[in-house]
């Protein structure tokens, strides 16, 4: 694998060049500048919250944790890294650059954060800085131009081959351990063994991974970010949701499967509809597909389940032009992914900016952008039993039409969501999900 990321190396960093030359002409500086990033503190602590590298960063290099390095582009030359490995001995230093992108880079050492101005371009004014506030030396603050990150954000939908291959290698990892945390639910683990058995076979702590896993039993399934991990099972666990993802050099995989025990039929004839109707989404992730528009097909979809499976004695237009099969469905059906979980950009008109409003009555969707190649996106429908938004629902009109004693009877079973992430290509869609549990099967 990593010859393969080697081989592609080349081509993303002539990539992220030629996009850096693009962003700077538009925003009218001269210098791409990016910050790694500082650690944060607690508030009255000497304790810092995890760090979380600036994914511009990132996105240049396979390096996470460099705490006060730089990276500056400017065209024409080769790019160039001020590497800070500080003289510490309270804290492990980062290791010396080492890897396939080293060749690739300048390189300048440094041992103290203040020193990295002495390596960045001479006239600040001419520096587009990306990064956070807390990340400033001395005369070199984050300016962060709106037409320059507009551009970035805009092209960043678009993964290289090399992107590509680090997103399956996210994908591998992360469908390994939903393998262990399904066996664990099959052997009645709790919700905090389970997350357990998941780290273990992630093989990355909770800080590394893209988000905080969801492991939910029963009726928990039922809340979009559970993250309780209740320490004791329950009685009798029929249900079992989790969301849980894993990292790559920084690139994140974002998967979701529900399961039912062997007990729960009914429940897992509802999974088995929703798995079938999230396969059709998927092969939708095309060319020319406009996602807002492959939201709001997916409500169609789903309010029928609803109808064929008993649950609504209205039409499935009824469901969606009234808001029904919003209580049942009510985020939206996915995101772009890649060096966020939930990653920029996924509203934007064009690469000078703008925004593509979300159709009305759909507060949550993350992403109204047609589908191109390169474009690396989840796709996550769900049906919930959630007691919030059905007290809602019973008092008004529509609640004429649900089938009351059934919807209740799920309740107990949470909800279910299944989540896939999924490239489009030319022609046909690319599940890195599916492909990745079919690999380990
Ligand atoms: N894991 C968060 C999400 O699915 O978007
Ligand atoms: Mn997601
Ligand atoms: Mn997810």
């Amino acid at each position: 694998m990593t010859d393969l990321l080697a081989k592609l190396y080349p081509d993303h960093l002539a990539t992220l060049q030629r996009r850096g030359d693009t962003a700077l002409a538009r925003a009218g500086f001269d210098h791409l500048v990016i910050a790694a990033g500082q650690p944060r503190m607690q508030f009255l602590d000497d304790r810092p919250y995890p760090f979380a590298v600036n994914p511009h960063f990132k996105h240049w290099l396979p390096v996470t944790r460099a705490p006060g390095s730089w990276i500056v582009h400017t065209p024409g030359q080769r790019p160039k890294l001020i590497y800070l490995q500080p003289h510490d001995y309270w804290h492990v230093v980062p290791e010396a650059p080492a890897g396939y992108w080293v060749e690739h880079f300048d390189i300048a050492i440094i041992r103290d954060a203040a020193e990295a101005k002495a390596h960045l371009p001479k006239d600040a004014a001419r520096c587009a800085i990306i990064g956070e506030d807390n990340a400033a030396v001395d005369g070199y603050a984050p300016n962060n131009p709106e037409k320059a990150l507009n551009c970035l954000h805009w092209h960043r939908a678009y993964k290289t081959d090399y992107e590509l291959g680090m997103l399956r290698v996210a994908s591998k990892l992360g469908v390994r351990a939903h393998r262990a945390a399904e066996a664990a639910f099959r052997n009645g683990a709790s919700e905090y063994d389970i997350n357990t058995a998941y780290l273990n076979a992630v093989h990355e702590t909770e800080n590394e991974l893209p988000y905080t896993n969801i492991i939910a039993l029963n009726q928990h399934g039922a809340v979009l970010h559970y993250t309780d991990l209740n320490r004791a099972p329950p009685a009798h666990a029929n249900s079992f949701v989790i969301d849980a993802g894993a990292s790559f050099h920084g690139y994140a995989s974002d998967i979701t499967r529900t399961y039912a025990a062997k007990q729960a039929g009914e429940f897992q004839a509802l999974i088995d509809a929703v798995d079938a109707a999230q396969k059709g989404f998927v092969e939708k992730v095309q060319k020319g597909t406009n996602y807002a528009d492959l939201h709001v097909h997916a409500h169609h979809v789903l309010a029928g389940i609803l109808r064929e499976q008993g649950f609504i004695r209205m039409s499935a237009e009824a469901a969606v032009a009234s808001g029904v099969s919003g209580v049942f469905f009510p985020h939206g059906l996915g995101h772009p992914i890649g060096l966020q979980v939930h990653d920029v950009g996924g509203f934007q008109k064009d690469e000078s900016g703008g925004t593509i409003p979300r159709p009305a009555g759909h507060p949550y969707l993350r992403m109204t952008r047609t589908l191109e190649p390169r474009m690396v996106v989840t796709i996550e429908p769900g049906l919930y039993f959630i007691d919030m938004l059905l007290a809602e629902l019973k008092a008004r009109p529509e609640a004429a039409d649900i089938a009351w004693d059934k919807v209740d009877h799920f309740r107990q079973y949470g909800g279910i969501r299944i989540e896939d992430d999924v490239a489009c290509g030319e022609t046909t869609p690319e599940n890195l999900t599916r492909d990745a549990f079919a690999a380990a099967a």
